[in-house]
């Protein structure tokens, strides 16, 4: 029988590292299903695809191999893409991507059947209202917008990338606009999510606040 963890929260909000924190110690498997849409846009931007030609997007979608290995490195079509699918290219066009509805149609329907008969913790915008709105437990995970872009900016600083903290302000900004106006799985709480604000909390804390619920939940 399966059980899912699902979690939600707009970009910034630290459901990545929380969500992979969590899965360690208790040993669920972690689908981050942001990879799988990023996993799309590189193999478009492979391809020479353009944002306007949605068949080829949308047949990319049907016909590429995805996997996400337990390590957390993802696999695309047999090849190593863990680094390639944070690239500022792939972040530039991702958006779009997931917002054509048969793309999503395909990566909803390979997450259902990656939980089948397993112990899940999967993150994304659409999984506690849209893949799994029958999940065990369900966390939308949130911080005020200047923290969101404080981490991110913080996060791109490191990796030796150019850009100003307005920049990671304006860019979160039209990532939200687009994450809750999309036509089929768009960012929002559902109405039995534990919605945890993160602004003033340590990654720590919220995994524990976290494993405290699974573990409650799993007694
Ligand atoms: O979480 P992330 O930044 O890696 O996600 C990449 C993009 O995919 C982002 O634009 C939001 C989108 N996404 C989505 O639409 N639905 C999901 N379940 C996960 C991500």
């Amino acid at each position: 029988m399966s059980f899912i963890v699902a979690i939600d929260g707009p970009a910034g909000s630290g459901k990545g590292t929380i969500t992979k924190k969590v899965g360690e110690r208790l040993n669920l498997i972690n689908i981050d299903t942001g990879a799988m849409y990023r996993c799309v846009a590189l193999e478009c931007l492979n391809e020479n695809i353009k944002l306007e030609e949605k068949h080829k997007i949308i047949e990319v979608s049907n016909r590429i191999k995805i996997e996400l290995k337990e390590d957390g490195k993802v696999f695309l079509n047999y090849k190593d893409v863990t680094t390639q699918i944070r690239s500022k290219e792939v972040s530039q066009i991702v958006s779009q991507i997931s917002s054509i509805v048969e793309v999503r149609l395909n990566m909803v329907n390979l997450q259902r059947k990656m939980a089948e008969g397993k112990k899940i913790i999967m993150e994304g915008r659409d999984i506690t209202t849209y893949v799994f709105p029958n999940a065990d437990i369900k966390i939308y995970l949130d911080a005020s917008l200047e923290e969101r872009a404080r981490r991110r900016y913080k996060e791109m600083k490191e990796k030796g990338q150019e850009i100003t903290y307005q920049d990671v302000i304006n860019n979160i900004k039209i990532r939200d606009k687009n994450d809750k106006n999309k036509e089929i799985g768009s960012l929002q709480i559902a109405p039995d999510a534990i919605v945890i604000d993160t602004t003033y909390l340590t990654i720590e804390e919220v995994a524990e606040r976290i494993i405290n619920i699974i573990e409650e939940k799993l007694k």
